[in-house]
């Protein structure tokens, strides 16, 4: 299969970088790294974890090795509860140790959990080296990889310390999906999803359309398949398209922003989303999952309201079944959610802001004091009880 890339611009304030994407060219890691990195030899340091690198790590390091970088590795634990201070220090201390230079590189080679940790890193280390990625779950594909936004989990909750970093380069090997557990495959359609909620009706439909012809059960055994391929390629470039724009008109999440282009439209689905994760200790749903309940409600809150018809609401629930039935929710209580989602925010003594639906692609920030509880409990049992 031709190895061909294809390329989005990201604009962010302080600097353009690339999102490279295509098939087979971990390969071409070395020059990839070369275009985008200023220095064209020197240090980098991989940041990954045992299974991934297991995976791709020879890969990517025989490629910078030919381009004619020097690599080391530093692995740090597999899983969200390890995103904390420790692994953070550790990162540090191990950048330390090698002596690492600010013109060298760190590359982030896994999923959302090592890019969030390894920008982290990146951005305090001497005050910032630069950082590149190469995600390889879909979710951190088309979300966690572009933005900027690192972060690490605190005693006081998730992402709750980080930094805005934006990286140098981004490469997207869509060939690595074929490794990854179909309920992580799952849980980054459900932000596709959401983006398509979010960026307008030809995003949604064509999310639908490409799981309705690929659905994730047997993921894996189609990368032979080179209209498989064609159309993965598609979905991710069309996701990517859209994070990029959203980040772009707003780097940092202005807060004082409302409007429908406001990156924190891509909140979409995470009132609900993160007060399921945290009601059920992070162990049940997959936060994917947990969004796609949160969208859910989100999109019934605004059918109530009356600011989204019926027809709307029907194609989002009809997309997100096409993706996958969700784990039962019927034995959480109602009530639990909607105090979880109170408390965090009297924590942070913010206003409570709901990204409700006014449309397919027409997102509306809405304040909790303009939805009465009623019916937020409602849309709640409608959706996780019914
Ligand atoms: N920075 C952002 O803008 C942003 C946006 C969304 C999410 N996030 C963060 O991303 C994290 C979730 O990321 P995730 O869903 O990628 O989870 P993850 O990084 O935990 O990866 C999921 C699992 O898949 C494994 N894996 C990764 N790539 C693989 C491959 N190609 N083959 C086989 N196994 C593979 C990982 O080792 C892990 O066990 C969360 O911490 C979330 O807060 C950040
Ligand atoms: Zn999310």
């Amino acid at each position: 299969m031709e190895k061909h890339a294809s390329r989005i611009a990201v604009n962010s304030g302080s600097h353009q970088y690339t999102v490279e994407i295509g098939h087979g060219i971990l390969e071409s890691a070395g020059a990839w790294l070369s275009n985008s990195h200023s220095q064209k030899d020197g240090s980098v340091s991989i940041i990954s974890n045992k299974k991934v690198f297991d995976l791709y790590g020879a890969t990517v390091e025989q490629s910078l090795t030919a381009a004619g970088f020097k690599t080391s590795k530093f692995l740090m634990e597999d899983g969200e509860e390890y995103k904390n201070f420790e692994s953070f220090l550790q990162a540090l201390e191990f950048l330390g140790e090698k002596g690492t230079r600010r013109t060298d590189a760190v590359l982030a080679l896994g999923g959302g959990v090592v890019g969030d940790l390894a920008g982290f890193a990146a951005s305090v280390y001497l005050r910032g080296v630069p950082f590149l990625s190469i995600p390889t779950t879909f979710l951190s594909m088309i979300d966690a990889s572009v933005g900027g936004k690192t972060a690490v989990n605190t005693s006081f909750g998730k992402n709750t310390v980080g930094t805005f970093h934006q990286p140098k380069g981004v490469l997207i090997d869509v060939k690595t999906l074929a490794t990854l557990d179909e309920r992580e495959l799952l849980a980054g359609f459900f932000e596709a999803i959401k983006h398509g909620a979010v960026g307008g009706p030809g995003i949604l439909t064509s999310i639908e359309g490409f799981l309705s012809d690929f659905p994730v059960n047997g993921f894996s055994g189609r990368f032979n398949n080179s209209e498989f391929v064609g159309r993965l390629e598609k979905v991710v470039f069309e996701q990517v398209a859209f994070k990029a724009e959203i980040v772009s008109g707003d780097e940092k999440e202005d807060t004082s922003r409302n409007d429908a282009k406001s990156r924190k439209i891509l909140n979409f689905g995470h009132t609900v989303g993160h007060s399921l994760e945290k009601v059920t200790n992070y162990r049940y749903f997959k936060h994917g999952e947990a969004v796609a309940y949160g969208m859910l409600a989100a999109a019934e809150i605004s059918k109530r309201l009356d600011i989204l018809d019926k027809n709307s609401l029907n194609l989002l629930k009809r997309v997100v079944s096409t993706a996958r039935t969700l784990p039962d929710a019927r034995s959480i209580e109602i009530q639990e959610i909607i105090n979880s989602f109170s408390s965090d925010k009297k924590l942070l003594s913010e206003e409570l802001q709901w990204v409700l639906l006014g449309g397919i692609g027409k997102p509306k920030i809405v304040s909790s004091l303009e939805i009465p509880e009623p019916i937020i409990f409602e849309s709640l049992q409608d959706v996780l009880h019914r």
